[in-house]
């Protein structure tokens, strides 16, 4: 049986989560792939920290070490920031790898220019981490999208904010302890204020806004407020009036072809669909012209939800290769 070589970059809560996934799946996968699957290199910063026992001779914190594995056919991505991911991802296309990212800062920049060039190479670009963790999200979108057009897409994106909120409402914890938590669990971003400042929802919206609309508005155009404004006291207030705060990301186009995005805190009351969306969850409700309004609620971060989505993508990249999945 042939063996499929991967590379993983970044080796934390993604990273590691995707390294779990992979070898608790590993049967099933080359049973359904008829494939086996190696995990050739990980790409860290440190290579001298203690990670996941058995993996220390795996990992290198040189990008050409990585690349230069004999036959290396996947490359699994869950850095930070928009380089060095976009550079080592563009070589790896280059060097004709798919590409499977969880990086939204990356993607939401430079996602057109790196699926362009993986066309040109022959490979493919996964994506599905990028934006609302768990939630199938993407891959629902480009399954509608052959018939179906979408006009506007409202939801919570990030998993952070809303635990911090649900934390403060239903446990009465401070935002500082409530983020703490979160970071504690796995579901905040290296940089938290990318969480709170509401960049993180930002990215992935423009990402969305790709796909639904085939473009992106004006970054600067695009009113971007957090969740650090709020405090407990408000939070307490709310609760009294039977209200909650969200935080809502919304993008829509118009009839004229233009494309408004925004991303604050809302209040909402009992009768909005996000009212009882709770905790890591996240929501992405669709208008569109056939179907009507379609909703995917789910876990927005976390190891697992993310890391899973990640190799399901593989499973469909390597499946299609192998000639019986259809849909990327
Ligand atoms: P972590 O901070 O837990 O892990 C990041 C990893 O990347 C670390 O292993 C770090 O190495 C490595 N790394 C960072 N920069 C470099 C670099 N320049 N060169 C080599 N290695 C590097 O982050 P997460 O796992 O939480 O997130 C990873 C990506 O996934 C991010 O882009 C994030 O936005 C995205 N994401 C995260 C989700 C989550 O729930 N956490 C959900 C969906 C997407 P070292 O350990 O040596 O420092
Ligand atoms: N920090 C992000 C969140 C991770 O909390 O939603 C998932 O993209």
């Amino acid at each position: 049986m042939a063996t499929i070589k991967a590379a993983i970059l970044g080796f934390g809560t993604v990273g590691q989560g995707i390294f779990h996934v992979l070898n608790e799946k590993r049967e099933e996968l080359r049973d359904k792939l008829g494939l086996e699957l190696e995990v050739a290199k990980i790409l860290v910063r440190d290579p001298s920290k203690e990670r996941v026992p058995g993996t220390a001779h795996l990992l290198t914190d040189s990008i050409d070490d990585v690349l230069s594995v004999k036959g290396l056919q996947v490359v699994f991505e869950a850095i930070v920031n928009e380089e060095p991911s976009f550079t080592y991802l563009k070589k790896a296309v280059e060097n004709k790898c798919h590409v499977i990212t969880a990086n939204k800062v990356m993607f939401a920049k430079r996602g057109l220019e790196l699926q362009e060039l993986a066309k040109q190479n022959g490979v493919f670009v996964g994506y599905e981490a990028t934006t609302a963790g768990g939630v199938p999200v993407i891959k629902t979108m480009k399954n509608i999208l052959l018939v179906n057009e979408v006009s506007s897409i409202q939801g919570i994106l990030n998993g952070t904010t809303n635990f911090i909120l649900t934390k403060m409402r239903s446990e009465g914890l401070s935002f500082d302890d409530a983020l703490r938590e979160a970071q504690a669990l796995g579901y905040a971003e290296a940089d938290p204020y990318n969480d709170i400042s509401g960049q993180d929802a930002f990215k992935k919206l423009m990402i969305l806004s790709s796909l639904a609309f085939g473009e992106q508005p004006n970054w600067a155009d695009v009113e971007v407020i957090g969740i650090d404004c709020i405090t407990s006291n408000q939070v307490a207030d709310a609760t009294e009036q039977g209200l909650r705060y969200r935080h809502v990301a919304e993008v829509e186009k118009h009839p004229d072809g233009t494309i408004y995005a925004k991303v604050a805190p809302m209040l909402v009351d009992k009768e909005h669909p996000l009212y009882p969306i709770d905790d890591v969850f996240n929501a992405v409700t669709m208008e569109t012209n056939y179907i009507g309004t379609l909703t995917l609620i789910g876990p927005g971060a976390g190891m697992y939800p993310t890391a899973s989505v990640m190799v399901e993508d593989y499973a469909e990249i390597i499946g299609k290769r192998a000639g019986f999945v259809v849909s990327i």
